[in-house]
Order: structure tokens, then C-alpha cells, then sequence
């Protein structure tokens, strides 16, 4: 078997124009929808993140501001900086890239942002209300609705499957898990302490990669024709690749998605339709 590739830049392009199609629409109406980028110090990774967020958002027509502070910037400076952006009517969504400088508690800064303004879906409102249904999944976090869109976007059912999710993030394997919840799947949560990961990986139809270790997934691990999802994003001698060993895994899946251009644009489209989703909330 040879798996069909998950296109992510095809499927991202295609909710972007949905964007810029409200954007335009926002605009008539005068309203110009603005993004605010808190970077702190200079994490080579966050650089690239909000390049592309930037990018992406330039494509739509939304503004998007980068607020760069120094690494000594401490808690109490950042959580100010994000109570004078709450109430800034002109400024729509607020985005604090991770990870902060350890010194920074980032629990009380995610705290910080209105839930209204918080397009990450990091804020313990909107990812509360996840749990809900998938109906109250208002601003849920980008990498998990990227996910499932793409999935949509290629008919791919979730309900009645078992989905393995290896890596239990805040960001990723949580919020991902209860979404597909929310949609029928039966879910299996792995991590650095499960025993026996292979068990559960050879059980998945939808196997699920948010480890962040390179070519972490074998082909071994995986089942004949199970769809792979890598969210990976690991740097190997200057060149990005995923959590799952693409060439051979590609080989015994249905479905795969690629590093780059699988996850990472879908994460980047949807964070700018949060931007839009803040308007009806
Ligand atoms: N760092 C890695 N992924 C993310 C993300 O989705 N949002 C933010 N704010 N920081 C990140």
C-alpha cells in the first residue's frame, strides 16, 4: 500500500480564501480585524512560527501586530501589557507565543487574556467548554482543529474509530482528544510513561504523533492501512521532519500527512479563523 498524502498546504490555502472572504466582508463594515503576537526574548523556533503566522495573515488582509519583549520581561510586565490589550476595542485577538522564559509563571499569563480575545484556545474558559460538545468548541486551539479539518476535508470519518493520540500536551494531545471525543471516536492517550506503546499504536485506525522526537513512529508500530497524523516538528541537520518515519510508514498507511506541509499550515489557517471567530462570540 502506498498512502494518499494529507495535503495540508492544499487544504490551509482553501480556509484561507474563506478568510479573506470575511475579512473583506468585516471590512466593508469597517472593521479592521487585528491579531496581536506577544514574543518574549527570541526563540529561534517562535521566530518561524510567527513568521508564518504573520504570513498567513497578511494573505487574508488581517492586521497583524508583533510585539517583540526583552527575555528579562517579567510576569507582571507581561500581564499588564495583555489587561491594556483586552481593552483595546481596535485589537480582536491576542496571541502569547510559547513556550515563555522560565522565569515567567505561563499559567498566569494565559490566565491574563479575555477568553473573547484568546484565538490560541488556551485560556481554561474556552478549552472548559470543550468538554461540553462540539458545539461550545468556539476557540478551540489551532494544531487540534487543524487536525480534525483536515481530516473533514478528506471525508475521513472519526466516529466508531479507535484513535491513538501519543503525547498528552496542553496544546495538543488534551484538547485533540476531547474533540475527537466529541465526535464518536474512541480514544487512546499515550505518553512517555505508557507501557507498551506499540499495543496501542498497532490498535489505531487514526494514529495520532505529538511526541516531538524524530522518526519517533515506525512502520512497525502501525497497522495496514491505518491513517497517520505527524504533528511533529523536529529539526534534523537544518532540515524539518516529523515524529513518524514518513518513507516507511507512507509504505502500510491509507492516509499520511507530511512534515512540512501537513499539519503546521493547517494549525497557522485555523489560528486566523479564531481571528474571525472572535467577531461572533
Ligand atoms: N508554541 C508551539 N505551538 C504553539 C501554539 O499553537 N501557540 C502558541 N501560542 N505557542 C505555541
Amino acid at each position: 500500500m502506498t498512502a494518499t498524502l494529507l495535503d495540508g498546504r492544499l487544504v490551509s490555502d482553501l480556509l484561507l480564501k474563506g478568510v479573506s472572504h470575511k475579512v473583506s466582508a468585516l471590512k466593508k463594515k469597517k472593521i479592521a480585524p487585528k491579531l496581536v503576537i506577544i514574543l518574549v526574548g527570541d526563540n529561534p523556533a517562535s521566530l518561524s512560527y510567527i513568521r508564518q503566522k504573520s504570513r498567513a495573515a497578511e494573505k487574508t488582509g488581517i492586521i497583524c501586530e508583533v510585539k517583540n519583549l526583552p527575555a528579562s520581561t517579567t510576569t507582571k510586565n507581561l500581564v499588564g501589557l495583555i489587561e491594556k490589550l483586552n481593552k483595546d476595542k481596535k485589537i480582536h485577538g491576542i496571541l502569547v507565543q510559547l513556550p515563555l522564559p522560565s522565569k515567567i509563571e505561563t499559567p498566569l499569563v494565559i490566565r491574563a487574556i479575555d477568553p473573547k480575545k484568546d484565538v490560541d484556545g488556551f485560556n481554561a474558559y474556552n478549552l472548559g467548554k470543550m468538554f461540553l460538545s462540539k458545539e461550545f468548541e468556539k476557540l478551540a486551539p489551532c494544531t487540534p482543529s487543524g487536525i480534525i479539518k483536515l481530516l473533514e476535508h478528506y471525508k475521513i470519518s472519526v466516529a466508531g474509530k479507535n484513535v491513538t493520540i501519543v503525547g498528552r500536551s496542553n496544546i495538543v494531545g488534551k484538547p485533540l482528544a476531547v474533540m475527537l471525543i466529541n465526535r464518536d471516536a474512541t480514544v487512546t492517550v499515550c505518553h512517555s510513561k505508557t507501557r507498551n506503546l506499540t499495543d496501542y499504536t498497532k490498535r489505531a485506525d487514526i494514529l495520532v504523533a505529538a511526541v516531538g522526537r524524530p522518526n519517533f513512529i515506525k512502520a512497525a508500530m502501525v497497522k495496514t492501512g491505518a491513517i497517520v497524523i505527524d504533528v511533529g516538528v523536529n529539526k534534523v541537520d537544518g532540515k524539518l521532519v516529523g515524529d513518524v518515519d514518513f518513507k516507511a510508514v507512507a509504505k502500510k498507511a491509507s492516509f499520511i500527512s507530511p512534515v512540512p506541509g501537513g499539519i503546521g499550515p493547517m494549525t497557522v489557517a485555523c489560528l486566523m479563523e479564531n481571528v474571525i471567530k472572535t467577531f461572533n462570540i
